[in-house]
C-alpha cells in the first residue's frame, strides 16, 4: 500500500448548490472528477488529519465505487477513522444522526436526493459538519474556492475494502468501521415516539402503505414499521434499494409517487399512505383520498407535535423556508411560538436548531424535520403523523379539515419549468428584479400587487447575510407568488414558481388548489412573462 499524490488542475463548474455538488453520473465518473471534489472538501474544511468521518449514500449507481475512492483518499489524507454504513448505505438523516451520536468531525453523503439514478442519470456528494447538518454557506464557499485552485489530490493505492461485513478493519493507518445503517436510527425513533400507541393502531387493523420508491428508506421502513411496530408484511412497497431506483424518479410527490396516490384514492384505500425519497430525507403524507401538502403537514405537525413523547414539553419555535406557505406561521402565532423564515435549503435551519430557537423545521419541497438530527427526515415525519393519528384516533382528512377550520387554509402549489435555457431563466429573474420597485399598486388581472422584494436573510445566530434568495410578490387579500431558480438541477435551469393564497371563509376551504390559485397563477405568468420567455404552454411539474 502506498500514498500517491496525483497532480491535477481545477475542473470548471464544481460549485456546490442547495445541497452539495450534484451532476450527471457520467460527469462524476470522469477520471479525477470525484477525486478533485473530494480533495477540495478535505482541504476546504481545514484538512482531515486524525479526524473521524461518517460515510454513506443512498445506494444509487456508482455509490459503492465512489465510497471506495473516498475511503482511499480519507486514508491518504490522514483521517483516523471512517464509519461507513453496511453496503455503503446510509440515509441522509441516519448519517446526520450517526455524526452526532459518534461525535464525528463530519460526514460525506453520496446522493442526488430525489433525482433519478443510473449511468445516464444523476449523482451527488455533500459534506455535513460536526453538528450533523449540511455545510454552512461559509464552509461551502471554502470548498468551492479550493476547487478553483486545487493542484493535487492524495489517494492510497492497494489494500482491500469490504463494505458488506460489519466490524472493524484497517486501510493503511485508517480504521474503517462498517455499521448497521438502520440500528442507531431506529433506536432514536423509539425515543421520540410512542411506539406502543402506534403498534396498537396497527393491531387494531389500521392499514398503511409506505412507498420506499426503490430507495434507501426500504431497509429502515421494513425494520421500523413492519418489525418494530408490527405493521403487516407488505405495508412497505418498493422496499429494496436499487441503483436506478427501479427506473423511477424517487421524488415523493403526487406526480412521481402516482402508484401510491392511486392506491390511496382507490375504493378500499388504506388509512394512511406515505413515501420517502432517494436518500430518505423527504416525505409525502397522504390520507384516504386526501393529499397533505408539505406546507400543511408542517403546520399540522407544529400544532400537534406535543402529542408525541419527544415533543411533550412543547416546541421552542418553528422555522420554514421562505417559499413554504405561511400555514406554520399561523399556528406559531396562535400558540405564541417563535417562527422564522429562512432561505431555501436545510443548511439555514442548522443555526436555529443548534441555538434552540426552533424545534421543528420544514420546506414546501417535502422536507420536514426537528432538532433530533440536522437534516430533514422522511421517516421521522411519517412516524410523527402515525403518533398523532394513534393518539387522536382521527383520520388524516378529519385532522386537516379541523386544522383549516381553526387556522384558515393557505392554498398552495409549486409550478416547475424544467431544463429551461439558462440565459432565458436568468434574464427572467433579472428583469423581474429590475421592475420590483414599480410593482406595488399595479393591477394584474383581478389582483393588485401590495408589495414586492427580493428575499435576503440575516441569520439571527451568526449574523451572516444571504442575498438573492428569491423574488417575492405579494397581492392584496393574502396572495403571494415567489420566483427562484433551482440550485439542485443538473440540466439547464429550473424555474420554480411558488403560489399561495390564504382563505379563511368556512365555505371556501374545500377547493382544488389549482382552482383556488387561478388568479395568482395568471398574475405570476403576466408579471414574469413565463410563457412568452420560455416558450412553454405550462409547467412541467405541478406539486
Ligand atoms: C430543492 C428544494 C429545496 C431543498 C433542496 C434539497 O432545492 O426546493 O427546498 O432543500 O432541493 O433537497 P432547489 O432545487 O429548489 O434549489
Ligand atoms: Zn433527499
Amino acid at each position: 500500500m502506498s500514498v500517491q499524490t496525483i497532480q491535477t488542475t481545477p475542473i470548471d463548474g464544481q460549485k456546490p448548490g442547495t445541497s452539495g455538488l450534484r451532476k450527471k453520473t457520467a460527469v462524476f465518473m470522469q477520471p479525477g472528477y470525484l477525486e478533485n471534489y473530494t480533495q477540495a472538501i478535505f482541504d476546504g474544511i481545514g484538512g482531515i488529519s486524525s479526524k473521524t468521518l461518517v460515510v454513506g449514500g443512498d445506494g444509487r449507481y456508482f455509490n459503492d465505487v465512489a465510497i471506495g475512492t473516498i475511503l482511499r483518499m480519507a486514508a491518504a489524507n490522514g483521517a483516523a477513522k471512517c464509519i461507513v454504513g453496511q453496503g455503503g448505505l446510509l440515509s441522509t438523516p441516519a448519517a446526520s444522526h450517526l455524526i452526532r451520536k459518534r461525535k464525528a468531525d463530519g460526514g460525506l453523503i453520496l446522493s442526488a436526493s430525489h433525482n433519478p439514478g443510473g449511468p445516464d442519470a444523476d449523482f451527488g456528494l455533500k459534506y455535513n459538519g460536526p453538528n450533523g447538518g449540511p455545510a454552512t454557506e461559509g464552509v461551502t464557499e471554502k470548498i468551492f474556492a479550493r476547487t478553483m485552485e486545487i493542484d493535487a489530490y492524495h489517494i492510497l493505492e492497494g489494500g482491500d475494502i469490504d463494505l458488506d461485513t460489519q466490524g472493524d478493519s484497517q486501510l493503511g493507518d485508517m480504521q474503517i468501521e462498517i455499521v448497521d445503517p438502520v440500528a442507531d436510527y431506529a433506536e432514536l425513533m423509539g425515543t421520540l415516539f410512542d411506539f406502543d400507541a402506534i403498534a396498537g393502531l396497527f393491531r387494531g387493523g389500521f392499514r398503511m402503505c409506505f412507498d420506499a420508491m426503490h430507495a434507501v428508506t426500504g431497509p429502515y421502513a421494513h425494520e421500523i414499521l413492519e418489525r418494530r411496530l408490527g405493521a403487516p408484511a407488505g405495508t412497505v412497497m418498493n422496499g429494496t434499494p436499487s441503483p436506478d431506483f427501479g427506473g423511477g424518479h424517487p421524488d415523493p410527490n403526487p406526480v412521481w409517487a402516482k402508484v401510491l396516490m392511486d392506491v390511496m384514492c382507490a375504493k378500499d384505500a388504506p388509512d394512511f399512505g406515505a413515501a420517502s425519497d432517494g436518500d430518505g430525507d423527504r416525505n409525502m403524507i397522504v390520507g384516504r383520498r386526501c393529499y397533505v401538502s408539505p406546507s400543511d403537514s408542517l403546520a399540522l405537525l407544529a400544532d400537534k407535535a406535543d402529542l408525541a413523547p419527544g415533543y411533550a414539553a412543547g416546541l421552542a419555535g418553528v422555522a420554514r423556508s421562505m417559499p413554504t406557505s405561511a400555514a406554520a406561521d399561523r399556528v406559531a402565532e396562535a400558540k405564541g411560538m417563535a417562527h422564522f423564515e429562512t432561505p431555501t435549503g436545510w443548511k439555514f435551519f442548522g443555526n436555529l436548531l443548534d441555538a434552540d430557537k426552533v424545534t421543528l423545521c420544514g420546506e414546501e419541497s417535502a422536507g420536514t424535520g426537528s432538532n433530533h438530527v440536522r437534516e430533514k427526515d422522511g421517516l421521522w415525519a411519517v412516524l410523527l403523523w402515525l403518533n398523532i393519528l394513534a393518539v387522536t384516533g382521527k383520520s388524516v382528512s378529519e385532522l386537516m379539515e379541523a386544522h383549516w377550520t381553526t387556522y384558515g387554509r393557505n392554498y398552495y402549489s409549486r409550478h416547475d419549468y424544467e431544463a429551461v435555457d439558462s440565459p432565458v431563466a436568468n434574464d427572467l429573474i433579472a428583469d423581474l428584479r429590475e421592475r420590483l420597485g414599480e410593482l406595488p399598486g399595479q393591477k394584474v388581472g383581478v389582483l393588485t400587487v401590495s408589495g414586492a422584494d427580493e428575499f435576503a436573510y440575516d441569520d439571527p445566530v451568526d449574523g451572516s447575510t444571504s442575498t438573492g434568495q428569491g423574488i417575492r410578490i405579494y397581492f392584496e387579500g393574502g396572495g403571494r407568488a415567489v420566483f427562484r431558480l433551482s440550485g439542485t438541477g443538473t440540466d439547464g435551469a429550473t424555474l420554480r414558481v411558488y403560489l399561495e393564497q390564504l382563505e379563511t371563509a368556512p365555505d371556501a376551504l374545500d377547493q382544488d388548489p389549482q382552482d383556488a390559485l387561478a388568479g395568482i397563477i395568471a398574475a405570476a405568468d403576466t408579471l414574469a412573462e413565463i410563457k412568452a420567455r420560455t416558450g412553454r404552454d405550462g409547467p412541467d411539474v405541478i406539486t
